[in-house]
């Protein structure tokens, strides 16, 4: 046997290898809802740090580990590889850290009332999440070949949905994707996406509408104006002097950095084309991560990144001096994220990540104030959040310790 893993987890020693993973009865196998799926998946608990283990052939084994790797190198979404264990006589394992907070979509879906119009704002949600998902991954050079909702989990992502990748057996790295690539990996996940919401629809018993197939179709159709807004040379008018700056501003609004820019004089310099080389995405993550040492995911990053901005505008006007960004910052840090994540009770503070309570108390905060009509300030946001708002959201730890609940963990 030879276990292979990376620093800063723990060795796996004590699991019983020698037996195929399909009936451990260990203290540390737990039950955690998952996607359909085709290999033998196990979740083990190493003091609240889960981690999933997957059983399959050596070579795939070797292979889904580098691609994973490669994904973390690039800061793509994806779970991080922990290692492989190799075993006499049977099929390898590949470890990965459970994705924490995460939901497989049936999870998302079957949690929602099934009325037409919430099913439709989910689905929504979910589009957008992969669309972002698959330009990213196209972007950097990854066609992924089995993009589906089973391959994907869901994080909460201030309001919105944050997707990561799962599972990349079939994935390749590619210089650069030709349009036939994207095109060929985009038809996969149409049908895929349309194949998971049907399976769904019968099994959750959700309403005929929205029609999974006009659902699928709507994927392409965000994608491709996703991508065109991306790669698509802009016309600027020479006179206008912030033309580059907003573009580029557009899209840091996306998310993502520009790492060139290219301007081409065209028709003896009466119009100007730019194209802006779109390097990572994660524009807003990386931002917060420098100045607070905060990792969040991108719209909860916008989002505190926004509570930074006038909580440093406020301390502007009432010194009347200017405050350095990375001043402000740090005070923030201390005086208002770090107080107000801290007064959440014990019981309820595994429920959310902290980045999304956060997100969720400047909201309510928003909330309030627009009802009395004045800031209510974070205090007063942050008692009415504790007292009526989380105690009546779903726990987001998705570990269903001992008994099954509910029927979340085997579908399919
Ligand atoms: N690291 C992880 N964190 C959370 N869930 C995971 C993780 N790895 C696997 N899963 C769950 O297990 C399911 C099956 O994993 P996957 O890699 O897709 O296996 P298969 O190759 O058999 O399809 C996924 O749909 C997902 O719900
Ligand atoms: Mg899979």
């Amino acid at each position: 046997m030879r276990i292979r893993t990376r620093p800063g987890h723990p060795d796996f020693l004590d699991l019983p290898w020698d037996q195929p993973l399909e009936g451990w009865t260990h203290e540390r196998v737990m039950e955690v809802a998952r996607g359909n799926h085709r290999h033998v998946v196990q979740f083990v608990d190493y003091d609240g740090a889960l981690y999933a283990l997957k059983e399959l052939p050596s070579r795939l084994a070797e292979r889904e580990y580098r691609m994973l790797r490669r994904m973390e190198e690039e800061s793509l979404p994806a779970v991080d590889a922990v290692g492989t264990i190799s075993r006499n006589g049977l099929e390898d394992v590949l470890v990965t850290r459970y994705l924490d907070y995460s939901l497989p979509y049936r999870v998302l879906f079957a949690r929602v009332p099934h009325e037409e119009q919430d099913v439709r704002s989910l689905s929504e949600r979910l589009l957008d999440a992969l669309v972002m998902l698959l330009v990213r991954l196209h972007v950097a050079g990854f066609s992924w070949g089995d993009c589906s909702l089973n391959n994907t989990l869901f994080r909460r992502d201030a309001g919105a949905l944050a997707a990561y990748v799962v599972d990349v057996e079939t994935g390749e790295w590619h210089p650069e994707l030709t349009p036939g690539q994207r095109e060929a990996d985009l038809e996969i996940t149409v049908l895929n996406v349309a194949g998971g919401l049907m399976d769904l629809q019968a099994q959750l018993g959700l309403p005929s509408e929205p029609d999974p197939a006009d659902v699928a179709n709507d994927l392409r159709l965000r994608y491709e104006q996703l991508w065109r807004e991306l790669t698509t040379d802009a016309v600027i008018d020479p006179g206008d002097r912030f033309a580059v700056e907003s573009r580029i501003r557009r899209l840091n609004d996306l998310g993502f950095d520009v790492d060139e820019v290219e301007i081409v004089e065209e028709d003896g310099g009466d119009r100007l084309t730019m194209r802006a080389l779109v390097a990572e995405s994660g524009h807003h993550r990386r931002r917060l991560l420098s100045l607070t040492g905060l990792d969040a995911q991108e719209n909860q990053a916008r989002s505190l990144l926004n509570d930074l901005a006038n909580f440093r505008a406020y301390h502007e006007r009432l010194d009347g001096r200017p405050l350095p960004e990375s001043v402000a910052a740090y005070r923030w840090l201390a005086e208002v994220f770090e107080p107000t994540v801290a007064a959440i009770p014990s019981e309820q503070r595994g429920k959310r990540e902290a980045a999304e309570v956060f997100h969720e108390i400047i909201e309510h905060k928003w909330f309030l104030s627009e009802r009395s009509g004045e800031d209510v300030g974070v205090d007063k946001a942050l008692a009415s959040y504790l007292e009526t708002v989380l105690p009546e959201e779903p726990d987001e730890r998705n570990v269903l310790r001992g008994e099954m609940a509910e029927g979340w963990i085997s579908f399919g």
